[in-house]
């Protein structure tokens, strides 16, 4: 099963009653293996969960550590990119030249990568004083 096909299966599953707006997120890890995840929102609308972090929940879950290629797809009228947050959750598990593929449910895609998604991005390093 491609990314595309896995998210867009996965999509269908989201819990998304309050904006509407299901998304749909595919992974394959390092290892090869691909994880999914879909949003998951709450009443209380903070506590609302992305797709793509739950991809990456189930990624851990299942022992995998790094993301190689991911994808989002939603019913966007452009291809859906990841929030601020999602952006650093991947950059988390993913090199910078890792893709980043955005889809929208009518066939619109958009590749990119995790460097240009997150410029300037927070890391580890910047809490080393030694
Ligand atoms: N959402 C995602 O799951 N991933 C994205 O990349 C963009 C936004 C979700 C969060 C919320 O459930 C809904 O889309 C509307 O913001």
């Amino acid at each position: 099963m491609t990314l595309l096909q896995a998210a867009t299966a996965v999509r269908e599953r989201a819990y998304a009653p309050y904006s509407r707006f299901k998304v749909g997120a595919a992974l394959r890890s390092t290892s090869g293996a691909v994880h999914v995840g879909c949003n998951v929102e709450n009443v209380a609308y903070p506590e609302g969960t992305c797709a793509e972090a739950g991809a990456i929940a189930a990624m851990i879950a299942a022992g995998d550590t790094g993301i190689a290629e991911i994808l989002v797809i939603a019913d966007s009228p452009e291809p859906v990119p990841p929030c601020g947050g999602c952006r650093q959750k991947i950059a988390e598990f993913a090199a910078q030249d890792v893709p980043v593929t955005l889809c929208t449910t009518d066939g619109k895609m958009k590749v990119t990568t995790v460097a240009d998604l997150l410029p300037g991005v927070f890391t580890a390093a910047h809490m080393d004083r030694t």
